[in-house]
C-alpha cells in the first residue's frame, strides 16, 4: 500500500488533518486502534476557542456546530465570595463555543466516509518507522503502508512517541492532585462557565447542553469517584450555591500533568496534538492545540507537495512556539485556581491577590481572555 501522508490516530487530530488534506487534494490514510462506536462515544473536552469554530467552518463542517453549539461571551472567576465576569468578546473580539470533543469527531468521521477516503478502525500491532513505513493488522491481515510523511496523531498513550524517544526531550510536571468530573442531567447553574476558586480545592461549572451539566472538582490524584450526593454536597460548598441537580450518568477521575517533547519531529515522522503535549485541563486547551498543530502541518504539506519543504522543515519551531504559549496559560490558570496542600498559606493568599488582580485590571484580564478565547493559529514559518 502507498500513500502520501499516513495519518496514525482518528482522534480530533488525526481527523481534522485527514479532512485539510482532503481540501488540498493530498492523499492520506488514517489508521486507528479502536472502533468507531468507541471514539464516537469518549466524553472529552467540551470548549473550542474561536479558532477552532472558525476551522471547523474553513473545513465545511461547522453546520451541526452552530445549530447545536452555545456561544459563550465571558466566563466567570469565582473566589472569596465573589463572582467576577471576564468579558472574552468585548476583551479579544472573540468568544468560546461549548460543543462536544466527540461531536467534533463525529462530524470529522461522518465527512470521512462521505468521501470515501481510508479510515481503518481497529488497526492492531502498530509500527512505525521513521523512514515513512507504517505495518499494522487489520481484520487478520498484516499490512505495509509506504508515505512520504508519517503524521503521528495517536494521542499521549500512541506508539508514534516512543518510536523516536532516543531523539526526543521531555519537559514535564505532574500535579499533585486530580478531577472528578460528572456529567448529569440537570439544567446548567449558570449562564457561563464558573471557575472557582475555594479553601477546600477548585470547582468548575461547565456544560454540554442546556439539559445537561459538567462539572469538576479538584480531588486526589488516584481517587476513586465519589458517591453522588457527596459530590452535589461539595459541588454547593466549593460554588457557594445551591447547584441543579439531576442523575448522573458519567463520572471519572482525570489525572494532571503538563508535558511536552522537543522536537516535534524527527526524519518522515510528524507529531501533532495530545501524542506530543499534554496540558493540564484548566485552560481548555488540549482539544484548540491539537488542531492548531495540524493546521499549521497541513499547510506545511500543501507547500512540500508544491515543491517547497521549508515548512515541513519549520514545523516542530513554529509549533513549539504555541504549544509553550498554551503551556504556560494552563500551568498559571492551575496554579492560580488550585489548592496546593491545607498547609501553604502564603501560597493561597498569593492566589487571592492573582485572582483580584485579574478581575480588576484591564490589562490582566485581557490577557486571561487573550490566551482562554485562544491564540490565532499559524500557517507560516
Ligand atoms: N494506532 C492507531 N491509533 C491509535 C494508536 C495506535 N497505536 N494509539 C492510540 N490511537 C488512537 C486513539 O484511540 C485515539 O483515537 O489515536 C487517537 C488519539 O486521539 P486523542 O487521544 O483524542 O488525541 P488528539 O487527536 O491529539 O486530540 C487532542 O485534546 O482535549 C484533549 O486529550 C484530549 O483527546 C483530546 C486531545
Ligand atoms: C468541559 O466542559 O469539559 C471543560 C470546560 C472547561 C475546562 C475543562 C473542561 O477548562
Amino acid at each position: 500500500m502507498r500513500t502520501q501522508v499516513a495519518i496514525v490516530g482518528g482522534g480530533p487530530a488525526g481527523l481534522m488533518l485527514g479532512r485539510l488534506l482532503e481540501l488540498r487534494g493530498i492523499e492520506s490514510v488514517i489508521l486507528e486502534a479502536r472502533d468507531r462506536g468507541y471514539v464516537q462515544q469518549r466524553v472529552r473536552a467540551g470548549v473550542l476557542e474561536q479558532a477552532t469554530m472558525d476551522l471547523m467552518d474553513e473545513v465545511g463542517l461547522g453546520e451541526r456546530m452552530h445549530a447545536e453549539g452555545l456561544v459563550h461571551e465571558g466566563v466567570e472567576l469565582r473566589f472569596a465570595g465573589e463572582s467576577h465576569r471576564i468579558a472574552l468578546k468585548e476583551l479579544t473580539g472573540r468568544a468560546i463555543t461549548i460543543y462536544g470533543q466527540q461531536e467534533v469527531v463525529k462530524d470529522l468521521i461522518g465527512a470521512r466516509l462521505a468521501s470515501g477516503l481510508p479510515l481503518y478502525f481497529e488497526v492492531s500491532d502498530v509500527e512505525v518507522d521513521v523512514a515513512g513505513r507504517v505495518a499494522f493488522t487489520h481484520q487478520d491481515e498484516r499490512h505495509v503502508l509506504e508515505a512520504d510523511v508519517i503524521a503521528g496523531c495517536d494521542g499521549f498513550h500512541g506508539v508514534c512517541r516512543p518510536a523516536i524517544a532516543d531523539v526526543l526531550t521531555v519537559y514535564e510536571r505532574e500535579y499533585p492532585f486530580g478531577w472528578m468530573g460528572i456529567l448529569a442531567e440537570a439544567a446548567p447553574s449558570s449562564d457561563e462557565l464558573i471557575y472557582a476558586h475555594h479553601e477546600r480545592g477548585f470547582a468548575l461549572a461547565s456544560l454540554r447542553s442546556p439539559r445537561i451539566t459538567r462539572m469538576y472538582l479538584q480531588c486526589e490524584p488516584g481517587e476513586e469517584p465519589w458517591e453522588d450526593e457527596a459530590i452535589w454536597d461539595e459541588l454547593d460548598r466549593r460554588f457557594g450555591m445551591a447547584v441543579n441537580r439531576g442523575p448522573i450518568f458519567e463520572k471519572g477521575v482525570t489525572p494532571m500533568r503538563s508535558f511536552v517533547v522537543e522536537p516535534m519531529q524527527h526524519e518522515r515522522l510528524f507529531l501533532a496534538g495530545d501524542a506530543a503535549h499534554i496540558v493540564p485541563p484548566t485552560g481548555a486547551k488540549g482539544l484548540n492545540t491539537a488542531m492548531a498543530d495540524v493546521y499549521l502541518l497541513a499547510h506545511a504539506l500543501e507547500a512540500f507537495y508544491q515543491g517547497d519543504g521549508s515548512g515541513l522543515e519549520a514545523y516542530s519551531r513554529v509549533a513549539l512556539e504555541r504549544v509553550w504559549r498554551v503551556q504556560h496559560f494552563s500551568w498559571w490558570m492551575t496554579a492560580m485556581l488550585h489548592r496546593f496542600g491545607s498547609d501553604d498559606d502564603f501560597g493561597l493568599k498569593l492566589q487571592l491577590s492573582q485572582l483580584r488582580f485579574t478581575t480588576t485590571s484591564v490589562a490582566q484580564a485581557t490577557a486571561l481572555a487573550e490566551n482562554y478565547a485562544g491564540m490565532p493559529f499559524r500557517a507560516t514559518w
